[in-house]
């Protein structure tokens, strides 16, 4: 009883968030003329998007059939580490999920989305937790609101599943997720053995062994002002490791590189994938998370799947021994509980859970 309790800690008792609209049907109705002023965002039009990714550069690939044990290559390890120091986010490419993982769980996302809102709602979240159909991240009426609905599931630990709030509906929903989630676990964990050897850094890959892994699946309606608005606001991922796939063809993601916004286009059948909060505080530092946002389209609609993996529910979120140097770390540790709940308790916005976690030097 008391480990099935702590298994679920991850996504339960977290605290949830305010109730908000659901924008897809916001989105459609037949009144909708004016933006409503919650999801206008004045400062978008301050924030520089860098146009040319020729002249910025592109963030790196990596091969992961070159970090694969037999493969392994210390090239690939160190093109990884350069990736993450220099970058925060990569593409991954001969990743080895098959072609038919991937396209049967990107069906059953845009069914699950076409559905009526009732039938949507069977997965509601509860008040006062995270999981289901949704919203996060709005904390006070004042906030302003994304536009964009989310799904969000724990995927493992299998026993923390909360599997009432997995859709019967498209009917291979649950089969389909947990096969690519199986999938995307196995390209997390050769990542996160790599960034291990890349950082030289002995325990790193234990923590996540049995961690955390959740999916947060997102649905960006189309906006007829699209450029008053964010789909996601900007912020770095709390986790320690995201993969991230776009579910259709319609592109948005931007990172912030040198104070300014990079659009990505993933390659195809690639993901991207980024460094999280947690990568930044175990490695003390060294590795960085990236704030990135996600932005909408006028006509057509965006979807996409970000897989989040953490470290195991009893670990403590704080820098390694071995990488703090000179006896100096830079962020606190806590419990990931308490972690988890700090994080819900504030809206999305930047690195401010990292500012929480910082040490004054
Ligand atoms: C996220 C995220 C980006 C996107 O879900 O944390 O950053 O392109 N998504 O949807
Ligand atoms: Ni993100």
């Amino acid at each position: 009883m008391a480990e099935a309790a702590n298994d679920n800690l991850n996504l339960k008792n977290t605290g949830g968030s305010l109730p908000v609209p659901n924008v897809q049907s916001l989105a459609a109705s037949k009144e909708f003329t004016e933006i409503p002023g919650r999801y206008v965002r004045p400062e978008i039009i301050d924030s520089p998007v860098l146009d040319s990714v020729a002249k910025h550069g592109d963030i790196p690939i990596i091969d992961l059939s070159r970090l694969d044990h037999l493969q392994h290559s210390n090239d690939e390890i160190l093109k990884l580490s350069l990736a993450c120091e220099d970058w925060g986010f990569f593409q991954v490419i001969n990743h080895g999920v098959p072609d038919e993982v991937m396209e049967k769980v990107k069906v059953v996302i845009k069914e699950f989305f076409q559905l009526p809102l009732e039938e949507k709602k069977v997965y509601e979240q509860f008040p006062g937790t995270v999981e289901g159909y949704g919203q996060v991240f709005v904390v006070s009426e004042e906030q302003k609101l994304d536009w964009g609905d989310m799904y969000f599931l724990s995927t493992e630990p299998v026993s923390g599943r909360n599997l009432n709030l997995w859709a019967t509906n498209p009917p291979t929903f649950k089969d389909a997720l947990e096969q690519y989630t199986q999938e995307i676990r196995r390209v997390a964990n050769i990542l996160l053995e790599s960034i291990e050897k890349s950082l030289k850094l002995d325990k790193f890959f234990s923590m996540f062994e049995g961690g955390v892994q959740s999916v947060r699946i997102n649905y960006y309606p189309p906006c007829p002002q699209a450029c008053k608005v964010l789909g996601l606001s900007p912020h770095s991922d709390a986790v320690g490791l995201t993969v991230l796939l776009q579910v259709n063809e319609v592109q948005g993601l931007q990172i912030k590189k040198n104070g300014a916004w990079l659009p990505i286009k993933p390659l195809p059948g690639a993901f991207i994938v980024n460094i999280g909060d947690i990568i930044e505080i175990m490695s003390n530092g060294k590795y960085k998370s990236i704030e990135h946002r996600a932005i909408v389209n006028t006509d057509r609609e965006r979807l996409s799947i970000a897989t989040f993996h953490g470290p195991r529910v009893d670990a403590q979120v704080g820098p390694l021994p071995a990488a703090v140097e000179k006896n100096e770390p830079h962020y606190k540790t806590v419990s990931l509980q308490d972690y988890v709940r700090m994080l819900f308790s504030f809206k999305l916005e930047g690195k401010n859970i990292l500012d929480h976690m910082k040490l004054e030097d």
